[in-house]
């Protein structure tokens, strides 16, 4: 029995669909533990490509166990959207599991996210993917949540959305927007909630049996350490915690039963959506970055800011999850740039700091400090060892271990599936 946590070490999308579906194959089981569908994880194999929002990378891996964990939002149409996306490609041998304690979106989460997002001015926007997600994790906390074993019953489901609209519709009009007919939801909904009644099952259950029988379990966090809700740079992050320490809660298990921590990072920074960026540069070189890099968001399209590498944020987040090892992505990405820039540490009022301050006006001041590296030319996209890298992108790499203190489990040198080099074996 073996288990691994995947978790984004940045502000998300730093490739851990790809890790996820890459260490699935050794995989029994695939948890997905947080967040929902404001997630777009892209995996890519046999010159096919999907986007996954809620469901787990290892799908397509017929004989893996796919969980959706209880601490998940899950908002059914995108769910079913997502299954039928799934059939359309060929997949359609899986096993899939939905927690009967996970929270469910439904639209008027989404009018909320957005309402709140206008409320607010300027750089107060958070710029969600206004998926609702916020509003949902607000309402499991308020305790007025429909979590998914009430959507399945419909006589609870119609119950707890009577009364969650009969309170929101008042605010909607307070606020000038329209109403939501309550039955208009319910008997769209109620399609759903029959689609999906045949994965739901108390997955905690599940889990756990599965870890009895020395299966291995892989958890696939959504997001970035940055966007945690606690160790984030709140208030510009998402409404769930992405770390390995939200796994036990989230999925229903024993804190001791992890074994590895993955931490997945970009071999520079991205961010999409507002807040601190220390290391973002708007310049040529970035712009190339998000065309070679592709840097528009899965989920909303939007063009995804960009940065050089930031080493604070890495230890950041190695501290708040224990990271154990770490895997670099998108290393072609930086091929043909002449000097690399990593962040090693910030200048804060003229002292230098290796933290993220807290405070907003504080990181705001926070002046990253750079080394500089030389790049490198070569075409890696086909690299099969570490050893075949040009020697300026092995000096890269070691310079991010070194300053990270972290083991290069794994690098990544194209979107494939194939394009993935193994340093370091993670299950036992
Ligand atoms: P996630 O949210 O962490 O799963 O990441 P996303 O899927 O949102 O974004 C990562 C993007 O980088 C996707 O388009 C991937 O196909 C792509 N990608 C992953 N690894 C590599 C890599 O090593 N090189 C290149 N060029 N693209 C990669
Ligand atoms: P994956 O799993 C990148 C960002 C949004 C916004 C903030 C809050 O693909 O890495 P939310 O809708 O969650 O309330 O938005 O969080 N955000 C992500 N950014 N990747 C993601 O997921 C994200 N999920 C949320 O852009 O800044
Ligand atoms: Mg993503």
């Amino acid at each position: 029995m073996s288990s691994v946590v995947v978790v984004g070490t940045q502000w998300g999308d730093e490739g851990k669909g790809k890790i996820t579906d890459f260490l699935a194959e050794k995989a029994d089981v695939v948890v997905r533990f947080q967040g929902g569908n404001n997630a777009g994880h892209t995996i890519v194999f046999d010159n096919k490509k999907f986007a996954l929002h809620l469901i787990p990378s290892g799908i397509f891996r017929k004989d893996a166990i796919n969980i959706l964990g209880n601490g998940m939002v899950i908002n059914p149409k995108a769910l079913i959207e997502e299954l039928d996306m799934l059939k359309k490609g060929g997949i359609n041998e899986f096993n899939l599991a939905i927690s009967d304690r996970a929270h469910v979106v439904l639209p008027y989460h989404s009018t909320l996210d957005q309402l709140f997002e206008d409320l607010k001015e300027g750089d107060k926007k958070v710029g969600t993917t206004n998926k609702g997600i916020g509003p949902a994790y607000t309402d499991k906390a308020a305790r007025i949540g429909i979590r998914v074993c009430d959507f399945v019953d419909l006589e609870v489901f119609k119950d707890k959305l009577t009364d969650n609209l009969n309170y929101y519709n008042k605010i909607f009009k307070l606020f000038g927007k329209q109403s939501i007919d309550i039955d208009k939801v319910y008997s769209e909904y109620k399609d759903y909630s029959l689609r999906i009644r045949e994965y739901v099952t108390d997955t905690s259950i599940l889990l756990n049996d599965q870890f009895d029988n020395n299966k291995n379990v892989l958890f696939e966090g959504a997001q970035g350490s940055l966007l945690c809700l606690d160790h984030g740079t709140y208030p510009y992050v998402t409404s769930s915690s992405p770390t390995a320490s939200s796994v036990p809660l989230n999925t229903g298990i024993s804190p001791k039963l992890i074994d590895e921590i993955l931490g997945v990072t970009k071999a520079y920074s991205t961010r999409v959506g507002s807040g601190y960026f220390a290391t973002e540069v708007e310049n040529g070189v970035t712009k190339r970055i998000r065309e070679v890099g592709n840097e528009f968001g899965t989920t909303t399209g939007r063009p995804r800011r960009i940065g050089w590498i930031d080493t604070v944020v890495l230890r950041h987040s190695k501290r708040i999850s224990g990271l154990t090892a770490l895997s670099v992505m998108l290393l072609d990405v930086l091929t043909g740039i002449e000097t690399l820039k990593i962040c090693t540490s910030y200048e804060l009022d003229g002292n230098i700091i290796d933290y993220i301050p807290a405070s907003i006006k504080e990181v705001n001041r926070c002046k990253p400090v750079y080394i500089e590296l030389p790049g490198w030319k070569e075409d890696i996209t086909k690299t099969a060892n570490f050893s075949d890298l040009p020697l300026n992108a092995q000096g890269y790499l070691n310079k991010i271990t070194e300053l990270t203190g972290l083991d290069l489990a794994i690098f990544s040198v194209g979107p494939d599936r194939t394009q993935t080099i193994v340093l370091k074996e993670l299950y036992k």
